[in-house]
């Protein structure tokens, strides 16, 4: 049996003492969570410090939206991964789209950050997923395949457990448009097949995969209850407490 994993990203949002008043509501419905069914929140980097001192001893997961490349050094407007290391993150978030098409991240940086994150055995969740014209082309799987076997280059077996896949299309992001839960599952079937080619098929079988795009209460359940989708990664409906301990508490 896969764990669940639902995780918010807050994405440019929330001041904080915003964010301190929002993870304070979300905390309560926090409380099933455990080993086998997780909750994460990703504020932006100035709220991570506060938002560590409130959720100490919940089982509210925090996570990063991103991190630099280095160790350390002179990178100016980078940070570090002992800089999130230090204020509690233990999952970061690597490759989202808005990094790859807004700020023109490459699979290849990518890939610094996946391997430099699992170094330091944090979690990560690498999301992956094509743009409309892709879809439209029927290019999606080639392009998903393509992302994960560079984003995950030189990822160990025994490292993929610290690996959560998040399946985000492009064009349904932030759009209301999200893809049916049979197209969402299609790809998340594609994508355990794919790891089960570079990896082993009891690896793929344990290897959480969340979809992301446009979940809200409404979509989650159906969506949660699909075979092959074992999570959800949700951006504008978490700064909603109410709409994200709804999705928590999907049915
Ligand atoms: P929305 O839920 O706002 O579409 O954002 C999804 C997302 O990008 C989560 O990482």
């Amino acid at each position: 049996m896969r764990n669940i994993f639902i995780a918010g990203n807050w994405k440019m949002h929330k001041t904080s003492k915003e964010a301190e008043a929002l993870v304070k509501a979300i905390i309560p419905a926090s409380h099933n969570a455990d080993g086998k069914k997780k909750v994460m929140i990703a504020p932006p980097f100035t709220a991570l410090y506060v938002v560590n001192t409130v959720i100490k001893g919940t089982n509210l997961m925090l996570g990063a939206q991103n991190m630099g490349p280095e160790e350390k050094g002179a990178h100016t407007g980078e940070i570090s991964i002992g800089m999130l290391m230090d204020v509690g993150v233990s999952v970061v978030i690597l490759g989202h789209s808005e990094r790859r098409h807004v700020y023109q991240e490459n699979d290849e940086l990518i890939n610094r950050k996946v391997k430099l994150a699992l170094k330091h055995k944090m979690e990560i969740i690498l999301c992956v997923g094509e743009t409309l014209d892709e879809r439209e082309s029927g290019a999606t799987n080639k392009v998903v395949e393509e992302q994960l076997k560079r984003g995950l280059n030189g990822v160990s077996e025994e490292q993929l457990s610290k690996v959560t896949i998040a399946y985000e299309p492009v064009w349904a992001i932030g759009t209301g448009k999200t893809a049916t839960p049979q197209d969402a599952d299609d790809t998340h079937s594609f994508i355990r097949d794919f790891l089960s080619s570079l990896y082993s098929s009891a690896l793929a079988d344990e290897l959480v995969i969340q979809y992301g795009g446009s979940v809200k209460p409404h979509n989650a359940g159906e969506l949660m209850n699909m075979s092959n989708i074992d999570g959800v990664l949700v951006g504008g409906a978490s700064l909603i407490a109410e709409d994200f301990i709804k999705i928590i508490n999907y049915e």
